[in-house]
């Protein structure tokens, strides 16, 4: 008869501490590290006033540059008619391009000491960008809305790329000008091309020079 294997009786003292160790440690809470609106500098040789700006700047970018990510994304869920397709992948596309610079841009918040802006709520009560309807809209409605938060964006990109080159802080300025700014710029010609009135297939006789 084969023998029983002989298992290791835990004492009460070691079953408490095994249990104790495995136990995942929830509901803590504690105070805030950073209140939103201060620095925690670090060493990039850039002083306090110059990355206390750029961070403000920078927020105000951010929270716009959510909505329009989350603009996107709306539109490409409600699209319809008859260029759906190629708009429903337009939008997606932008979207996703505008997740990278929301990226870009939080990051380069937290770099400078500061604090991103992240959530919804905060981001709704500082964007400047009109709030849509939560109903759908027409495909030329969408397309003029996202006409109108990118030259939002843009306008307050380029103000904010003079006055971070004026401060030195050439970072922030070069995630402006070489991201923020050329993105939104080719994504608004992608979206005002569709604006365009032209016949998709019969060209308009009623204009045509006369000879
Ligand atoms: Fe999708």
């Amino acid at each position: 008869m084969p023998k029983e294997p002989v298992q290791h009786q835990a004492r009460p003292s070691e079953k408490e501490a095994g249990a104790e160790r495995s136990e995942p440690l929830v509901h803590q809470h504690a105070r805030e590290i950073q209140a939103f609106g201060r620095i925690a500098k670090l060493s990039i040789a850039l002083d306090e006033k110059t990355c206390l700006a750029s961070i403000d700047l920078l927020n105000q970018i951010l929270a716009d540059s959510m909505t329009l990510r989350d603009l996107y994304k709306k539109h490409h869920w409600q699209v319809s008619g008859g260029t759906f397709y190629q708009l429903h992948l337009l939008f997606d596309k932008h979207y996703n391009e505008q997740v990278n610079l929301v990226d870009a841009i939080a990051e380069r918040i937290q770099l400078l000491g500061g604090i991103s802006i992240a959530m919804a709520a905060d981001v709704a009560e500082t964007t400047m960008i009109p709030r849509p309807p939560r109903g759908r809209e027409e495909a030329p409605v969408q397309l003029s809305r996202l006409l109108e938060a990118h030259e939002l964006i843009l306008e307050e990109s380029r103000a904010a790329a003079r006055l971070t080159a004026e401060a030195a802080d050439y970072g922030t300025n070069d995630l402006l000008v070489s991201q923020v700014i050329r993105t939104n710029e080719l994504q608004v010609w992608f979206i005002a091309e569709h604006l365009v009135d032209v016949p998709l297939v019969r060209a308009d006789s009623a204009k045509a020079p006369t000879t």
